[in-house]
């Protein structure tokens, strides 16, 4: 077993956020030798049950769960930053270009090991990422999270239409290589497998058949997909499937929505929309600041909370602009505010770290395992600093309450703050 002394913060089943300014964290193997917190609480009531454990001191410090990255595609590392005049024109001309070099197995392997050590410099310990349609892409991503013992959740993507050459798949070969991925990956040490249709634009009806079979086949893997990022996309969806209520009632016709299936973006909601997404137990990856990027719209914070289905925070890099959950969080917080074109609110800095940690996990089903340091999880934490930098160090140390203390971070906060990262309690990187 190994502890750790410094603040602590973590989050109550009903996601409140609980803070103990002098805190312990034990961490140590479980009846199956996975590594996961074994006690936290105050150093003070606590430290006289771990005599014999080595405790390090971290003082000034605040341990905090590991991020969650709910939506991100690990090939667009290179497309960050890429300007178009919405989303379309962004799949077309920046996109599918750079997802089409994946072809490349050398190409999947660089850009998952300098992901991944992006993810973990960020903080950002478990992710539902996107691959390529290559199924290398999958096997490159995988195998390194694997080494490094991450709990990472990924798929190959489904396109076998309205896609360029290089990147578009073949209707049966794909649905072939994703029960083949789902046969290698799934359940492997912490893996999980997704899977993954791009979005409806991109696949026939026989590919999208296809993968809700496969989601019924194997209730525990995950579903992941795009839905009512952009005015232009759901115009589209509605030109492909007119008799459709919704773009969202397209994947539901599909058996695509249930628990463990996550949507990115669901901007361009109505009620009927939010009420299937609580009823099927699908889960929204709110994407701000690639929202922001691209123009595609506002989330409705105040629908979602009023109707009640599973959402928490992504980046969606390379539409979103950047790894850091800081980043991340404060465009929540602008996206939350935003009251011209759906109902402003004024989400708490705790709800927002929620969102990208408890929240996260409960979204994805793995409560309990990861995003929060109750005990019995799976010991992925960070120390975070608050003095990392002079004006986080000046705004940090006036902080008279938890809320300030968390919104200085959230507002000033970036991977510098972030001084090391634990995998399951295994030594720090
Ligand atoms: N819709 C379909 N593909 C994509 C993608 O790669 N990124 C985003 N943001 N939206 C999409
Ligand atoms: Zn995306």
């Amino acid at each position: 077993m190994r502890a750790w002394r410094a603040a602590i913060l973590r989050f109550a089943d009903d996601g409140s956020a609980l803070y103990e300014p002098d805190g312990l964290l034990v961490a140590g193997p479980d009846a199956q030798g996975r590594q996961v917190i074994r006690a936290v609480g105050a150093y003070a009531t606590l430290a006289p049950d771990y005599a014999g454990v080595t405790i390090e001191h971290l003082p000034g410090r605040i341990i905090a769960p590991g991020f969650i990255d709910l939506h991100i595609h690990f090939p667009q590392v290179d497309v960050i930053g890429s300007p178009a005049a919405g989303l379309l024109p962004w799949l077309d001309n920046y996109t599918f270009p750079h997802e089409s070099r994946f072809a490349d197995e050398a190409h999947g392997r660089e850009l998952a090991t300098f992901f991944l050590d992006e993810l973990q410099r960020h903080g950002v310990t478990t992710a539902l990422a996107f691959a390529t349609s290559h199924p290398s892409s999958v096997n490159a991503l995988m195998s390194e999270s694997q080494r490094r013992g991450l709990r990472m959740i990924a798929g190959k993507v489904l396109q076998d239409q309205h896609s360029p050459d290089g990147v578009r798949d073949t209707t049966e070969q794909s649905l072939i290589d994703t029960e083949a991925l789902i046969r290698r990956w799934h359940g492997v040490d912490r893996l999980g497998y997704a899977i993954t249709p791009r979005f409806v634009p991109t696949s026939s009806q026989a590919q999208l058949r296809g993968a809700g079979e496969l989601a019924k086949q194997y209730g525990d893997v995950w579903v992941q997909s795009h839905v009512a990022e952009n005015l232009d996309e759901v115009k589209w969806v509605r030109q492909l499937f007119p008799d459709a209520r919704s773009y969202l009632a397209v994947y539901e016709q599909f058996g695509l929505l249930r628990d463990r299936a996550i949507y990115a973006h669901c901007i361009h909601f109505d009620d009927h929309d939010r009420e299937l997404m609580r009823a099927t137990g699908a889960a929204a990856a709110v994407s701000p600041t690639s929202n922001l990027f691209l123009g595609s719209g506002f989330f409705d914070y105040e629908g979602a909370q009023r109707i009640g289905f599973k959402h928490g925070l992504a980046s969606d890099v390379g539409g979103g602009t950047s790894f850091s959950p800081f980043h991340t969080m404060l465009a929540a917080y602008y996206v939350g505010r935003e009251g011209q074109t759906k109902p402003g609110i004024t989400l708490s800095p705790g709800n927002l770290w929620w969102q990208h940690t408890a929240g996260a996990a409960q979204a994805l089903g793995l409560e309990g395992v990861v995003g929060n340091l109750q005990p019995g999880c799976e010991a992925d934490f960070i120390a975070i600093n608050p003095t990392a930098t002079p004006l986080l160090a000046r705004k940090t140390q006036q902080a008279a309450s938890l809320d300030e203390l968390l919104f200085s971070l959230i507002v000033l906060g970036d991977d510098r703050a972030i001084e090391r990262v634990h995998i399951a309690g295994a030594g720090a990187t």
